[in-house]
């Protein structure tokens, strides 16, 4: 049995949201954005953003503090900054964080009784604004998902969903927008997408519309992000990363992620490497351990990428740490207990996580 179900309108393409204003417009009369302090000022899509807003006549207000891997103090600061402000819909602009950040704000302005804790339990709403999401990165996919992963009081990064109510109303996809990112951010982006993407493809809860999905994400990944690290201005292979980062998002809105990413999480919020690095320093275990079950996909994703180890070595990933006895006897307690690990395959016993974390400290 499985079904299918991402409600998301996307529309991709150079200057689509000018394109599709009227979109845009059936969301409300006014709007919150929230994005980072640079990027989205720096290549244009704020400028494009603001300029169709004044067009149709929505108002907004602009939230610019979002800052990488959101926490539960930065949504109360959203939340108390606007304490008195209505909003009808929000517009998370930018990489993983504003969006995710946006899926937050949406469900706890709708549900003002509500705290951040709460969003971590789905009973307690049914409702939130409407959400529109414009990525500026090629990887997190989080335009087309219900999930929104924050840091917590303890410094952990946890994520939340809802089945419904969290998925953006509307993406809009433009590839201009990914132009100027940085070579290490392109990368980091792009593995996180190639992550989702084989994480999808090769989790128990995989469908046959999902691989469909995976599959063709891991081809383009494995075509252009190569092609991006070294030509960064060519728009098509940017388009590229850009479908394949929204496709390897419809892969994980049926399938969540593996524990690549339980792995990845506190290498990201104790260590500060970037969430796709974190992660992709972990995607050759789960190709490895998934052989035996299904080895007819892991067939696939050798004869698109090669060896994983190879491939990632190839587009420059290092990840080295130093870890301490304490932190790493606290991370393994943390992956033992993931969720992730019901539906990822192989088994991922307490000697092979640690072994995984030896790799990647630095003695
Ligand atoms: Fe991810």
């Amino acid at each position: 049995m499985w079904y299918y179900f991402m409600p998301t309108k996307i529309y991709f393409g150079e200057k689509c949201v000018e394109q599709n204003k009227d979109v845009l417009k059936s969301l409300g009369k006014k709007a919150l954005i929230l994005t980072g302090k640079r990027s989205s000022k720096e290549n244009g899509s704020l400028d494009d953003l603001l300029r169709v807003l004044s067009q149709i006549g929505t108002d907004y207000e602009i939230f610019d503090e979002v800052e990488e891997n959101p926490t539960f103090s930065l949504i109360r600061s959203v939340l108390s900054e606007y304490k008195e402000a209505s909003f009808d819909f929000i517009i998370g602009l930018g990489g993983g964080s504003p969006m995710d950040s946006a899926k937050a704000v949406a469900v706890l302005m709708k549900n003002r009784e509500l705290k951040v804790e709460d969003l971590y339990d789905v009973s307690k709403y049914t409702e939130a604004l409407p959400i529109c999401a414009i990525p500026t990165t090629a990887g997190t996919g989080s335009e087309v998902t219900q999930y929104s992963v924050l840091t917590d009081d303890q410094g952990f990064k946890r994520g939340f969903s809802h089945p419904v109510v969290t998925f953006p109303k509307l993406a809009f996809l433009d590839p201009r927008y990914t132009l100027n990112m940085s070579q290490s951010l392109t990368r980091s982006t792009g593995l996180d997408a190639l992550c989702h993407a084989v994480e999808g493809f090769l989790s128990r809860r995989a469908t046959p519309i999902s691989d469909l999905y995976a599959k063709k994400s891991i081809e383009l990944i494995a075509e252009n992000l190569p092609k991006v690290l070294q030509k960064p201005d060519e728009l098509e292979a940017r388009a590229n990363m850009l479908l394949a980062s929204c496709l390897a998002g419809m892969v994980i809105s049926q399938t969540s992620t593996t524990v690549a990413h339980a792995l990845g999480y506190p290498l990201t919020t104790f260590k500060n490497i970037r969430h796709g690095d974190a992660t992709a320093a972990f995607l050759d275990a789960i190709v490895e351990q998934a052989v035996l079950e299904v080895p007819e996909k892991v067939g696939f994703v050798k004869s698109v990428l090669g060896e994983v180890s190879a491939f990632l070595k190839r587009v420059g990933l290092d990840v080295k740490v130093p870890i301490n006895e304490e932190e790493l006897e606290l991370w393994i307690a943390r992956v033992k207990n993931a969720p992730h690990l019901q539906w990822t395959r192989g088994s991922f016993t307490e000697d092979l996580i640690k072994y995984l974390y030896e790799r990647v400290r630095i003695h």
